[in-house]
């Protein structure tokens, strides 16, 4: 009997540091906008309809996300993270849990928010927290001394912080699972008499606290996993992150890549035993490279299914098309839409195909078009 779920988004900020026209959660990691890295998590966590909290940029927003199901929230003026969740009060029942997610906040784990969620007590309410070397600049988790146990007593922002508390190097990762009820009235009474002047959603901590609510925390694997992106180097830092963890789970099932630094996932990737992947390849859209596959350096690979054994050479590029096993495919070959080599073909460099059906064992090895035809066996 798990508790209904509403995952609340922030996504009102303008990004200004992004220099960019696009609001910042559509800037994309993997070529997926930010912000639907964390609508996908959460509907995977079960939440069918995220709160989206949006201020700059709606045009934009819902030329791009308009066609998922999704609560639009308009917080027309950022008055500050507690103000942003207000906004979503009227979709909030009371015996919600409400995990609040950022929009610029890519990384986050299924199994972390899982975690978070496990460790939350029932009518308590559970944060994500991070121990940093370096915390400036965020929002500190105040504990009561050891003989109290230890407990969460409030958050306090590096702006308020008194130099003692500013030592504290566990910080508020942003993202907390809350109970419905009690959150509406503690964001009833907020206020913005602080450093920023703004309605903080983390002074709620301390309210739970003096109302003797249980506080819960949990730790993501890596702090990657709560890291935002304010602007473009930060940006790329999550794109290597990302890439760093999808290397990881292609060589756990079973691939093995000449350099897990070189290789680009915008997609998903199947991959079967004994893969052998060279450096600089990209995949995008939906991918499947059976056993033995090999593919050499600086090839594309978008929407296709490569079967066992097949070897794609160098500087080759296949798009929507389907390869057979025990097939060889370039160097510098391309495959375009609704080409499909059956098992043992071979299309050698500088060959185009489109729309093609390639017998069983047939070869175009040479500099060849092969367009709208069915070709035979041998
Ligand atoms: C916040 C936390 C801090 C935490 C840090 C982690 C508060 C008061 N502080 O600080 O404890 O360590 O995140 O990164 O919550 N947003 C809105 N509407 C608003 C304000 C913010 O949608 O009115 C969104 C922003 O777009 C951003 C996110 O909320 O994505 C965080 O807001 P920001 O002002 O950057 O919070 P921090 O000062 O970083
Ligand atoms: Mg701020």
């Amino acid at each position: 009997s798990f508790m209904a779920l509403n995952v609340v988004i922030l996504a009102a900020g303008k990004g200004t540091r992004m220099k960019s026209d696009l609001p910042k959660v559509l800037h994309k990691v993997a070529e997926r906008p930010m912000v639907q890295h964390v609508i996908d998590t959460a509907r995977a966590l079960g939440a069918d309809k995220p709160q989206l909290v949006y201020g700059y940029g709606a045009e934009a927003l819902q030329a791009v996300m308009g066609r998922q199901p999704l609560h639009w929230v308009l917080q027309a003026e950022q008055l500050g993270t507690g103000h942003a969740v207000a906004q979503a009060i009227p979709n909030i029942a009371d015996d919600d849990t409400v995990l609040v997610l950022y929009g610029d906040v890519p990384l986050t784990r299924l199994e972390t928010l899982q975690q978070l969620l496990a460790a939350k007590p029932a009518n308590g309410l559970a944060i994500l927290t991070v121990n940093l070397a370096n915390p400036t600049g965020y929002g500190r988790i105040v504990r009561a001394g050891e003989n109290n146990g230890g407990k969460v007593t409030g958050i306090v922002e590096q702006k308020d912080a008194t130099p003692e508390q500013l030592k504290i190097t566990e910080v508020n990762s942003g993202i907390m699972a809350l109970p419905g009820k009690q959150l509406k009235s503690w964001l009833g009474r907020l206020s913005n008499s602080n450093a920023q002047g703004e309605y903080y959603l983390t002074d709620v901590i301390a309210m739970a606290h003096s109302e003797g609510v249980e506080i819960a925390t949990a730790q993501p694997q890596n702090p990657m996993e709560v890291e935002g992106a304010n602007n473009r180097v930060q940006l790329a830092a999550l794109e290597r992150a990302y890439q760093q963890r999808k290397a990881e789970e292609l060589m756990l099932a079973g691939a093995n890549l000449r350099d897990p630094a070189r290789i680009d996932v915008r997609g998903s990737v199947e991959v079967g035993n004994d893969v052998m992947i060279d450096i600089n390849v990209i995949f995008e859209g939906k991918v499947v490279l059976g056993k033995g596959v090999t593919v050499g350096a600086n090839c594309i690979l978008k929407d296709c299914v490569i079967g066992d054994n097949t070897e794609i050479k160098p500087n080759s590029m296949i798009e929507k098309a389907s390869v057979g096993a025990d097939c060889s495919v370039g160097p510098f070959a391309r495959l375009r839409p609704d080409s499909v080599m059956l098992d043992d073909s071979h299309v050698g460099n500088f060959v185009e195909m489109k729309k093609t059906t390639l017998g069983k064992g047939s070869k175009a090895n040479h500099l060849t078009y092969l367009g709208d035809a069915v070709i035979g066996a041998k």
